[in-house]
């Protein structure tokens, strides 16, 4: 039989301190080596035609850690952020189209233009749909589709009866794309925390004690032809 490709994988790249912390390293260069697979993963799953990809990079939550160290992972925001500027070209002849997802007020300025940039720039992508999340948590995501709904009641654009799930499902951050059909999530810990939370109704999921530094396409290849021996029924039988 052949393989299926989910269409949306959705991956939390945890493990980068405990990757660093096992070399004698510091956080910082776990961030950073995070940083290079997160590069090769999102190459690969392009290559291999899967068509929305969304890693989660840094939660609502995350601003809890020591200042340096997110200090560092945002250093190297801006400098993915701006490779991408730079290498536009490339980006768009991979057809990768860009999308953060997050709540965008509580960013650097510099960051949020750059992300303004990418996304303007690859707009006509068409192979895949990559979303980064940065400062991203899926209760504020829920919280921000409901300001939106409970703005057009007050407009009367809308009768609070008729608010369906779609209507959610539209006023979220990943609106006008597919649900995660899997997620992944190494580092040995067995919980969302807090990402993709209305979209994952319906996912599968894929633990590993992998660090996500040392996460390889192979582990991704894993990962789908696991997802290939589920039966999803749906609620149905
Ligand atoms: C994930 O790795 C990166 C972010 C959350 C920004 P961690 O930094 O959480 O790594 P561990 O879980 O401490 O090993
Ligand atoms: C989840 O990892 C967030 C990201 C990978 C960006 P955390 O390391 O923040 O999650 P917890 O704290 O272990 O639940
Ligand atoms: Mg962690």
């Amino acid at each position: 039989m052949e393989r299926k490709l989910p269409k949306h994988i959705g991956i939390i790249m945890d493990g980068n301190g405990r990757w660093a912390k096992q070399r004698g390293l510091n956080r910082w260069d776990g961030h950073k080596e995070g940083a290079n697979v997160f590069r090769k993963i999102c190459d690969y799953a392009c290559e291999i035609g899967i068509e929305s990809i969304t890693f989660y990079a840094f939660s609502t939550e995350n601003w809890r850690r020591p200042p340096e160290e997110v200090a560092a992972i945002m250093e190297l925001f801006r400098e993915y952020l701006g490779e991408a500027e730079d290498r536009e070209n490339e980006n768009i002849q991979k057809g990768m189209c860009m999308h953060f997802i997050g709540r965008r007020d509580d960013m650097p300025d510099d960051i949020v233009s750059l992300m303004e940039t990418a996304e303007e720039n690859s707009k006509d992508a068409t192979k895949i749909d990559v979303n980064i999340a940065i400062n991203y948590g899926g209760r504020l995501e829920i919280v921000d589709a409901v300001k939106k709904l409970a703005q057009k009641v007050k407009n009367g654009e809308i009768n609070p009866e008729d608010i369906t799930e779609d209507d959610i499902s539209d006023n979220i951050y990943t609106a006008g794309q597919p649900d995660p059909d899997l997620i992944i999530r190494p580092s040995g810990e067995y919980r969302l925390s807090n990402f993709l939370l209305w979209q994952s109704a319906y996912s599968e999921f894929w633990f590993s004690d992998i660090l996500w530094p040392d996460f390889t396409s192979d582990d991704l290849e894993k990962a789908i032809d696991d997802y290939n021996n589920r039966n999803r029924r749906f609620g149905g039988v």
